[in-house]
């Protein structure tokens, strides 16, 4: 089931960034990763499917210029209006179906280049966008898709984890997905450790800063609150960030 973001992400927008501010060092890694996944060349042309507020692209903004800029696609205005103010990104309201569906024409012809981080749970129908994708790419172009795995260690009540596996694609479905559109692919799976401190944690967990979160009442946050209290001391938490890196080449 794929559920409506609309108020989740409205809410969020103005705030987006501040969700990450204090893991600056995740961030970079990150950015960095997905550079590294997709080595961009100054003169190709890149998108970024669900690009939010463009805070994962300060790596790959470098290889982008006033003519060939960044694609930062994305359905909600408010996310948009985020995207630093710099030619080398260029911003399109759309949903992802839009663009597969050709619904909403892209100023480039193909594409070189193509991230799509943490959004790929909201597409619907994952296979047949990754088929359109596909068609999109020049030869030689990748595509990659980051994901969390479907089981986290988030230190988040166990309903929020139970629903949040229950929406999550499974990374070896779209590495499947990948191929049988055309695309040689492979699938990574890499980790970043994370330590919070259990009370900023359950701040974040209030403000509902996962889409999975604004699924649950206020009063179900709070009965939340209350399992995480239980099952955390209060002070440091550590776990693991753990995503699916899928890779896909055009031949
Ligand atoms: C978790 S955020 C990730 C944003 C950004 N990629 C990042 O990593 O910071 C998910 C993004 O997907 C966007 N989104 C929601 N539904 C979408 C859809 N159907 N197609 C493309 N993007 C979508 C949201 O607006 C949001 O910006």
């Amino acid at each position: 089931m794929v559920y409506d973001t609309t108020e989740h992400y409205n809410r969020l927008a103005g705030r987006y960034d501040e969700n990450w501010a204090h893991r600056p060092d995740y961030v970079a890694w990150m950015a960095g990763r997905t550079a590294e996944w997709l080595r961009p060349s100054p003169g190709e042309r890149m998108m970024d499917l669900g690009s939010g507020t463009g805070l994962f692209l300060r790596e790959m903004v470098k290889s982008a210029a006033p003519d060939t800029p960044i694609l930062c696609v994305d359905p909600f205005q408010s996310m948009l209006d985020q995207v630093p103010d710099d030619p080398r990104y260029r911003t399109i309201c759309a949903s992802a179906e839009d663009v597969a569906e050709g619904k909403v024409p892209l100023p480039y012809d193909k594409l070189d280049v193509i991230a799509c981080k943490e959004t790929i749970h909201h597409v619907r129908d994952i296979a047949g966008t990754l088929a359109s994708l596909a068609r999109m790419m020049n030869p030689g172009g990748r595509i990659l898709l980051v994901s969390l795995v479907p089981r986290l260690e988030y230190p988040i009540f166990q309903a929020a984890l139970d629903r949040f596996e229950e929406n999550q694609p499974n990374p070896e479905g779209m590495r499947r997905d990948m191929e049988a559109a055309g695309l040689r692919a492979e699938l990574a799976y890499e980790e970043w450790p994370v330590t919070v401190d259990r009370d900023e944690y359950i701040e974040l967990v209030r403000r509902q800063w996962m889409s999975v979160l604004s699924t649950f009442s206020k009063e179900e946050i709070e009965e939340g609150v209350k399992e995480i209290r239980q099952r955390y001391s209060a002070g440091s938490i550590s776990f693991k960030d753990r995503f699916a890196f899928v890779y896909g080449v055009k031949p």
